[in-house]
């Protein structure tokens, strides 16, 4: 079976590498001129924990090519997966699905009768139906098979997740689809991944819907640890008591800055629409999307007044990637922090083990630090943004010296009081109590 994935972006590449893996014959196609030179090369152009090892063996024993050819490439495919970007249309946050439609248009032109097209791509309910109409009307001529393929994998693990998923979702509406989805996906299969087989339209409406619940669960927490700074609680031992519950369940329930990221915000804005559009309201997720935008702006805020009540001109970020193990910024909450600190006049400094490169074309005036030790030296306050583990077990004694100033704010609940004890920290966390020295 010859697979051809369509876009080698965070999802195209590591599915086209995993489904090497698996033994198939892949080619993955990008328009991307300077991405496809890299991979060809042997490099790898996303940062992936594991991804470097597979694609270099996989390319190297012949099972997969890079190229910007798709034409000869799908027209040579049995399985077409398409996973081009579905970001928020500006204006109206619905999913801009221009990239999907122009895929689909280029394999219209050149599929062979009896290809299985799968979008693997995040996209709102009814695009499959309306790709496969689209792509009927364009060729007649051929029969093919329309499948929903939704990826559920997280930067940072995609590797992992991808070979060893929860579950598999697929949206079909004939058997040649589903057939050809066991097939690809057997080697799952053989390690009793469940699959859902269902169809093209329950298929999309799953994927937002999880990841809408799953942001409305860190929505739902920060907005805790905002009740327990109040009320002198700790978020952190409620959520670990309120996870206990099995009917709840531990995970994204970490209080932090707000979510970002390349999917959480985008899809809950498109999620909203869609509700909107098909007049089902979904009231819940608006008010998560609303509620996670002003929070960055709240936490910019935080360290603005803290700026100026002690006269700090000079704020050192660590990490700017929305989560750790990835060189993703996409949305990331730094995006919105960093502007607001360097408009109410502070300098920023910064460092990331691995998103420096995309962040510095989008952070201006921001100085880049190879570590953090040099990032945070003269800073009157440092601010933890992204839970990279080089940024877990800091000398904290150090970082005070390093410091012109002595606070800490640590958005991602890194550290604990007795970390603090005897730095001369001003340590402020979120929903946690104040710790430290303070003024
Ligand atoms: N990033 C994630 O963690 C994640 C997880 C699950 C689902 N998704 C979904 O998967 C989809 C892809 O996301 P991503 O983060 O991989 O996007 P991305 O922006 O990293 O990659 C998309 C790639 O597609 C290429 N492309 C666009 N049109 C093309 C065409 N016609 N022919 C060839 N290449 C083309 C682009 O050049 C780019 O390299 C989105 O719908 C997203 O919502 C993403």
């Amino acid at each position: 079976m010859k697979i051809a994935m369509i876009g080698t972006g965070y999802v195209g590449l590591v599915s086209g590498v995993c489904f090497a893996e698996f033994g198939f014959q892949v080619t993955c196609v990008d328009k991307n001129p300077a991405i496809i030179e890299r991979l060809q090369a042997g490099e790898v152009t996303i940062y992936e924990p594991g991804l470097d090892e597979l694609l270099v063996r996989n390319a190297r024993d012949g099972r997969l090519i890079f190229t910007t050819d798709l034409v000869p490439t799908v027209a040579d495919a049995d399985v077409i997966f398409i996973a081009v970007g579905t970001p928020s249309r500006r204006g109206d946050g619905e999913a801009d699905l221009q990239y999907i439609y122009a895929a689909a248009d280029e394999i219209a032109a050149a599929m062979k009768p009896g290809a299985v097209i799968v979008i693997k791509s995040t996209v709102v309910v009814g695009t499959n139906a309306d790709v496969r109409a689209r792509i009927a009307k364009a060729r007649p001529d051929v029969q093919f098979s329309m499948v929903s393929n939704p990826e559920f994998l997280r930067e940072g693990s995609a590797v992992e997740d991808f070979l060893r998923p929860d579950r598999v979702v697929v949206g079909v509406h004939d058997e040649a689809g589903s057939a050809a989805m066991k097939r690809v996906y057997r080697p799952l299969y053989l390690r009793e991944t469940p699959m859902i087989v269902t169809t093209l339209e329950n298929a999309e409406i799953i994927k937002y819907a999880a990841n809408a619940y799953l942001a409305m669960k860190v929505t739902f927490i920060n907005e805790v640890a905002d009740l327990c700074e109040k009320a002198g609680g700790n978020v952190q031992d409620v959520a670990r008591a309120i996870g206990m519950d099995n009917r709840i369940g531990s995970k994204f329930l970490h209080a932090g800055p707000g979510f970002g990221g390349s999917c959480f915000p985008k899809d809950t804005r498109a999620y909203a629409a869609t509700g909107r559009k098909l007049e089902a309201p979904q009231t819940l997720i608006e008010q998560v999307v609303t509620v996670n935008e002003l929070r960055k702006h709240s936490m910019a805020q935080r360290v603005i007044e803290a700026a100026q009540k002690s006269g700090v001109t000079t704020v050192a970020v660590l990490g700017i990637a929305f989560k750790p193990n990835t060189d993703d910024i996409r949305e990331s909450p730094a995006l919105d922090i960093i502007p607001a600190l360097q408009k109410a006049g502070l300098t920023v400094r910064a460092h990331d083990p691995e998103a420096r490169g995309a962040a510095e074309q989008v952070l201006p005036e921001v100085t880049w630090y190879k570590s953090a030790y040099e990032a945070v030296e003269g800073a009157g306050i440092t601010l933890l943004l992204t839970e990279w583990n080089v940024y877990r077990a800091l000398d904290l004694k150090r970082v005070a010296t390093l410091m012109s100033g002595n606070i800490l704010f640590d958005l991602r609940n890194v550290y604990s009081g007795t970390d603090i004890e005897g730095t001369g920290l001003d340590y402020r966390s979120v929903g946690r109590p104040l710790v430290g020295k303070r003024g």
